[in-house]
């Protein structure tokens, strides 16, 4: 049985202060549930303060993005060992916004997931189509091409920390969310192809979420599918009562 995993992506929103109001209110109303693993992604200037208040709480840290290399010459890089050193669990590796906007490819998302793993961040990989994609029927081939070209030559035990996030881009942030069923097809593909390319025992262990649009009220519908393990949520994660009630309802 895979543990359910609610993530939240704030992505460019929150300053210090809205972020530390915000992780306080979610703590509040979340402190009691041990179902679903909890985890927020602020923006890099505020996840100091907030992981000083996750300390002992069941909310986990997790960043949007990092590079791939250890340190050096790389302005406006974070590394994967200042993430880590300051409290993160978790990192968001690919989101089609960093592909869309700040040319990630699959090779620079494969570079990130080794580079995660080897200095223990669980990575979120994002894949998903465009719509234009969508249309022309290409769903599948385009997260087949983007999961075996951004997991190549990870190893079985490398394979096995990480999360992968179906995140259709047309469903992010329009309010136009997948069917659940739509999203139970690709990411029974992925598991398919997961257990293809490594073996199904590995495949069944890795936990699958579904971003686009996600609010409180269908979380459900979604949660239910077999393939189905969680969500990455944008909007909605930015404010206390949905998000909460987010985590809430992917309790069955
Ligand atoms: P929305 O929930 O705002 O559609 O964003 C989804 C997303 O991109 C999460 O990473």
């Amino acid at each position: 049985m895979r543990r359910p995993i609610i993530a939240g992506n704030w992505k460019m929103n929150k300053t210090i202060d809205e972020a530390a109001e915000l992780v306080v209110g979610l703590k509040r109303q979340l402190y009691t549930i041990s179902e679903v693993d909890i985890v927020v992604c602020p923006p890099f200037t505020a996840l100091s303060q907030v992981s000083k208040l996750l300390i002992d709480s069941n909310i986990s840290l997790g960043a949007q993005d990092m590079h791939w290399e250890e340190e050096g010459a790389y302005t406006g890089e974070v590394s994967a060992g200042m993430l880590k050193n300051v409290g993160c669990r978790y990192v968001i590796i690919g989101h089609s916004e960093r592909r869309q906007y700040f040319g990630e490819t699959n090779e620079t998302v494969n570079k990130k997931i080794k580079t995660a793993i080897c200095n223990g961040l669980i990575p979120i990989v994002c894949v998903g189509e465009r719509l234009e994609e969508q249309d022309k029927g290409l769903t599948l081939e385009v997260i087949r091409e983007q999961i075996e070209n951004g997991l190549k030559k990870l190893s079985r035990e490398e394979v096995s920390h990480i999360i992968i996030a179906y995140e259709p881009v047309w469903a992010i942030g329009t309010g136009r969310n997948a069917t659940a069923q739509q999203a139970q097809e690709a990411q029974h593909f992925i598991r398919e192809l997961l257990g293809k390319l490594y073996d199904t025992e590995i495949a069944s262990r890795i936990r699958l979420q579904y971003g686009g649009s996600v609010k409180p009220e269908i979380i459900a519908q979604f949660i239910v599918q077999e393939d189905i393990d969680g969500a990455l949520v944008g909007g909605a994660s930015l404010d206390v009562d949905s998000f909460a009630q987010i985590v809430k309802n992917a309790i069955l």
